[in-house]
């Protein structure tokens, strides 16, 4: 257990609201996958402005079972960004199709349509982008790649849950949107997931699936209705989220705006802070797009800053801070170098953020004296600290 005074990374706000919904679960006798799912459910739809959504036990499952709804497997290709959670790639994996990495950006930290484009074969199906720590990928390009050779978009949004794009919400663009409720996201269930689609048939199957294979509705197979009798149509999975876990959801997506409004400005007291320090800072989001602001991560470059960026994460962390690395890029792993042959430098974007970078602390549940003392903890880390910023980074931020 950490220390008292330690700023854990990520650590959710939960408040009395959710923790007496929780109360209420346990004493109702339905803890299972129940009518708080389904609450959960419409009133995710709702704040997404779409019809429907599929509560599931997790992102990774929401894209999993995302892959198989779109009909990809065996020997077909996916497409997705080298600076993500393994789970992206896991999931492409386990739906039994292969993924191909396309590197990122540098600057916006998102995949690169360009480097997309060079990626397509006859054998590809489907792009997963990533938006990446809150920012919204270029879906203009990346939605054009997609028409132009006949691909399915499955949205990766586990970081997005309030990230808008020229208008449209982040997890409406593609074929899927997924969505994560980890317990250092946006919106926690602790563990968690929702799957966006517009297609009915997609949405009755990927519920389906991640019900055993059951058929339609046997989640209501104890309920006063009296007994139901269910037949299993496909070999499914254990995916379904709980209504102890819905409980918390409903809550804390009551409170997505005004979280997210304390994360923005956390983000702008960083900016603020750091703008003259030998460190990258996170680009603005573009002019008619929303960040979403989960992660707030900075390089550290050790020719600029004095310090490695793993001598920095120790500081940190002996300073009460606790901090995150999002992410050492995939082809870093032995297990994707094993079975796909892919190395670092291949994605030399993507390998060297994740070899210099560090997420702070950009919880909403953070108080103005915790944000004080990362700031102060990062000024005193920093050995070059009176050398200025290392690359030109706005300080303002865009909001439309
Ligand atoms: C980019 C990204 N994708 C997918 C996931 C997987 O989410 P979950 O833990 O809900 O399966 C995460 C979780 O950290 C993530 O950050």
């Amino acid at each position: 257990m950490p220390g008292s005074d330690f700023i854990v990374f990520g650590a959710p706000k939960i408040e009395q609201s959710e923790i007496d919904e929780v109360v209420r679960c346990l004493k109702s006798g339905w803890i299972g996958t129940g009518p708080r799912v389904a609450q959960f459910e419409r009133e995710f739809a709702d704040y997404k402005g779409v019809t429907a959504a599929a509560a599931v036990s997790s992102c990774t499952a929401a894209m999993h079972l995302s892959v198989l709804a779109a009909g990809i497997g065996e020997g077909d290709e996916v497409i997705t960004t080298p600076l993500t959670f393994c789970a992206t790639v896991n999931a492409i994996i386990h739906a039994g199709a292969t993924p191909v990495l396309a590197d990122i950006d540098p600057r916006t930290m998102n995949i690169d349509p360009e480097q997309v484009k060079a990626k397509v074969t006859a054998r590809t199906k489907a792009l997963m982008p990533v938006h990446f720590a809150g920012r919204a990928c270029n879906m203009d390009a990346l939605s054009e790649i997609a028409a132009r050779h006949g691909l399915k978009v499955i949205e990766d949004c586990a970081h997005a849950i309030e990230t808008e794009y020229h208008g449209r919400k982040a997890g409406t663009f593609g074929d899927f949107g997924c969505f994560s409720f980890y317990a250092t996201k946006n919106v926690t269930t602790g563990e968690g997931g929702m799957v966006l689609t517009q297609n009915d048939e997609d949405l009755a199957r990927i519920k389906m699936l991640a019900l055993h294979g059951m058929s339609k509705d046997a989640w209501k197979r104890f309920s006063d209705e009296g007994y139901k009798h269910y037949f299993v149509v496909e070999t499914g999975f254990k995916f379904n989220m709980m209504d102890l876990q819905a409980a918390l959801g409903i809550h804390q997506l009551r409170r997505v705006e005004s979280n997210w409004k304390r994360r923005e400005e956390i983000w702008s007291a960083y900016n603020e802070a750091f703008f003259s320090l030998p460190l990258t800072l996170p680009a603005a989001a573009e002019p008619n797009t929303r960040h979403a602001y989960h992660l707030y991560p900075i390089l550290i470059d050790e020719a600029h800053a004095g310090l490695t960026r793993d001598a920095f994460l120790a500081t940190m962390t002996e300073r009460g801070i606790g901090v995150g690395v999002h992410y050492l890029s995939v082809p870093e792993h032995p297990i994707y170098q094993e079975r796909f042959g892919w190395r670092p430098e291949d994605y030399p974007h993507a390998m060297r953020v994740g070899r210099q970078t560090v997420s702070l602390p950009l919880s909403a549940k953070l108080t103005d004296e915790e944000v004080n003392r990362v700031v102060g903890a990062v000024k005193s880390a920093i050995p070059q600290a009176s050398k200025g910023p290392a690359s030109p980074v706005a300080a303002e931020t865009v909001f439309t």
